[in-house]
């Protein structure tokens, strides 16, 4: 089942990123789907959130090179933004680590995850669309 599903709504006016965005709501999904099922067996949900967070770092570095690329007048402000989600990962990777409380924490995660795509992507992500548009990036 899915949790998230990415509709136009989420699109950012450039099919390169629009594309990782959809990559990240299907490794929501499995990491969702992952601790739903309630297995004894740890590992399947263990891997899923390494797989999504690892994914978020390399989304991240992404549009944070093309920021540079094009002189985004807004790179600093975005980037504090990712810092923001980067260390609250960090933390909550961290304290899953400690607990191994996979319901817990991961009510939390995916809590996160609903705020961090209502309010990043559909507001902060889509400023960008200009600026990438007009270096060729759409
Ligand atoms: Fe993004
Ligand atoms: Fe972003």
């Amino acid at each position: 089942m899915a949790f998230i599903k990415w509709d136009m709504s989420y699109s950012v006016g450039v099919k390169m990123i629009d594309a990782q965005h959809q990559k990240l709501f299907a490794l929501i999904n499995d990491f969702y789907n992952s601790v739903k099922m309630k297995t004894e067996n740890l590992e399947p949900v263990d891997s899923a959130l390494q797989d999504l967070f690892s994914y978020i770092d390399f989304h991240f570095k992404t549009e944070e090179k093309y920021f540079e690329e094009f002189g985004y007048e807004k790179t600093e402000e975005h980037k504090k933004q990712h810092k923001f989600y980067e260390d609250k990962i960090k933390d909550l990777n961290e304290r899953y680590q400690k607990t191994k409380n996979e319901q817990e924490i991961s009510e939390e995660i995916i809590n996160f995850i609903k705020d961090w795509i209502s309010n990043h992507i559909k507001i902060s992500d889509k400023e960008y669309k200009i600026c990438f548009n007009e270096h060729g990036l759409v």
